[in-house]
């Protein structure tokens, strides 16, 4: 039988996937890692069915490796006996706790089948969230903010774990960046902001991530012309319209996403 890593997405219960809804109703048992996940499998599959893992608060790694090889030694044999899946929010093979589990199966209980369960990841979510375009073209990076840490380079930069964020704000700006946070992005739990302001996140949350751009990353792009040919946007009327198409001299047309 099988063990099914699950990406449970940012937090609303309705941006699971439908393929893991399904998965989730019919598994025997579901492990998560912590409340918030806890919460949104909950959601879809029965208190009943969810399994208890104890994982304690440290950095210590003996510790850490000692408490993944008890979930292991939990989870394996109900993944032999039946079908269990182990859930993670956002995606989990995107900073997620289910590589810990699967690195830990893979030593240990390597006859375990596995299979994953892509999820609605905040490296996506984010920019409809932010109301941001990451355009075509554009390079993105994805970062570490921990701490107060103001990671710099990329044009464009996604940073999770921004739990200091006027010492993140500082740097960043500093180093030429324009940026946006989000906290609880599309969560059910807790307030949800979206804000240029870091004295607004003061407080520590883990939930939250940053989008920083230099200010002069900007991609050239046809139907840009669209919001900028007369000063406004809205409506193109046909005079607009002409002048939009005369500026543009090689349109290219693609439909590849
Ligand atoms: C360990 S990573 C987990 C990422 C997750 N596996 C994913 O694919 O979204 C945790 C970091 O992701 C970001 N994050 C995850 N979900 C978020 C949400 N709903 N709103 C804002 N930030 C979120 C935060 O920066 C948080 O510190």
């Amino acid at each position: 039988m099988t063990l099914y890593g699950i990406g449970l997405g940012p937090g609303e219960p309705e941006l699971v996937t439908v393929r893991g809804k399904r998965i989730l109703e019919d598994v025997d048992v579901v492990y998560s890692p912590g409340r918030l996940s806890r919460t949104v499998a909950t959601e879809h599959v029965p208190e009943a069915r969810i399994g208890d893992l104890d994982f304690p608060m440290t950095r210590d790694e003996e510790k850490l490796r000692r408490a993944w090889k008890e979930a292991a030694a939990e989870i394996a044999p109900r993944a032999r006996e039946g079908d269990a899946a182990f859930v993670t929010l956002g995606d989990p093979n995107v900073y997620s706790t289910f590589g810990h589990l699967r690195r830990t199966l893979d030593a240990f209980h390597p006859d375990v089948d596995l299979e994953v369960v892509p999820g609605v990841s905040a490296m996506t979510a984010f920019a409809t969230a932010l109301g941001v375009e990451v355009p075509a073209g554009s390079g993105l990076a994805l970062r570490e903010a921990d701490q107060g840490r103001s990671p710099t380079g990329p044009d464009r930069m996604i940073l999770f774990k921004v739990t200091d964020a006027p010492a993140t704000h500082e740097g960043l700006v500093d180093a030429g960046y324009d940026v946006t946070y989000g906290r609880r992005l599309f969560m059910e739990q807790g307030e949800t902001v979206v804000t240029e302001d870091p004295g607004e996140i003061d407080e520590r949350d883990y939930y939250t991530l940053a989008y920083a751009t230099r200010s002069d990353a900007a991609e050239a792009l046809a139907t840009a012309q669209f919001e900028t040919t007369d000063g406004h946007s809205g409506p193109v009327t046909e005079e607009r319209a002409e002048g939009v198409a005369c500026g543009d001299e090689s349109p290219e047309v693609r439909s590849d996403d």
